[in-house]
């Protein structure tokens, strides 16, 4: 049995139905009743990554745990040894991360701290483990969808910064592999795409998808940090600005990680913007 927690987000989303079709006993956990997309035969437990007490039975028997911090989770909450420790009594032998490449470009950032404890617990667990290190999600662009959808615009920082953005898909595939096949236990997988991109590129993508014009507005750090204020956590936003503004050169490189576990190349933003067109029409 594998649990999968993050089971209605970006990777998620995509990591269930893969488990579930390859045959896997699956439960999707998440705070809410049972999402009406969720394939038959996932079983669905409703419950709080956050609280490790409320985990502990949803945890019972399973094998394997694809462990993931939503929202919030990323800055504060119980200590990360409490939800390693019931995995652990659940009888779960595998644990698969999702952490962040800046906790290998950056590792003192503030941002990233409470990532790097959960880092040091599932690697202290005596499980066998494999970290993700994916860089920035080609995801995050739903951030634009509605000024699109409005008015054919999209407003961000820094436009001509490029970066190898990652499609979840690709991390949810490289998941998949690190919870079902042997040969990844004590690997960090640093997950990026196959070029990087710019904003501006992004938008003129996401035109392409649409078929439309899509104007580019530059943002300042500081619109762009009030922007964010919306739907990130205050201490996650100066680090991802100073990524996204300012990267270093091991941001801006591609790894081969992603066709290294997957035996293909990582899936351009090109991709990911065809497959999300109807969120920006
Ligand atoms: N975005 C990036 O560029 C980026 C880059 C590197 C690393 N990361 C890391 O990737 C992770 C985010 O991945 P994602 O985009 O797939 O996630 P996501 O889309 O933000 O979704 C996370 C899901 O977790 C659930 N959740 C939130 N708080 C929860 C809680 N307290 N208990 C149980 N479930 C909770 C929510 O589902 P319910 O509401 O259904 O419970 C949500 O759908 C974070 O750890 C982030 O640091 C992100």
């Amino acid at each position: 049995m594998i649990v999968v927690t993050g089971a209605t987000g970006n990777i998620g989303r995509t990591l269930v139905p893969l488990l579930a079709a390859a045959g896997e006993d699956v439960v999707a956990v998440s705070r809410r009743e049972r999402p009406a997309d969720l394939p038959a035969g996932v079983r669905h437990a409703r419950a709080d990554v956050g609280d490790a007490a409320g985990m502990r039975p949803v945890l019972d028997g399973a094998d394997a745990l694809f462990l993931l911090l939503g929202g919030e989770l990323n800055s504060h909450g119980e200590s990360p040894r409490a939800l390693v420790d019931a995995a652990a009594r659940g009888g779960v032998e595998r644990i698969v991360l999702v952490s962040s490449q800046l906790n290998s470009t950056r590792p003192e950032a503030p941002s990233h701290a409470r990532l790097r404890a959960f880092e040091a617990a599932v690697r202290g667990s005596g499980r066998d483990f494999t970290v993700l290190r994916p860089s920035g999600f080609a995801s995050n662009a739903f951030a634009w969808a509605d000024a699109v959808r409005a008015e054919r615009t999209v407003h961000a920082p820094f436009g001509d910064v490029a970066l190898p953005v990652v499609d979840p898909a690709d991390i949810a595939e490289v998941a998949a592999a690190a919870l079902r096949e042997g040969g990844h236990a004590g690997r960090t997988y640093e997950l990026t795409g196959p070029e990087a991109v710019s904003p501006r590129q992004q938008a003129a993508t996401i035109a392409g998808a649409l078929g439309e014009e899509v104007a580019f507005v530059e943002l300042s750090r500081e619109q762009a940090h009030a922007q964010m204020a919306r739907f990130m956590p205050e201490e996650a936003i100066g680090g991802t600005l100073d990524v996204l503004g300012v990267p270093l050169p091991a941001e801006r490189k591609v790894s081969g990680d992603v066709e290294r576990v997957l035996g293909r190349p990582a899936r351009p933003f090109a991709e990911w913007a065809a497959r999300h067109a109807p969120a920006f029409r």
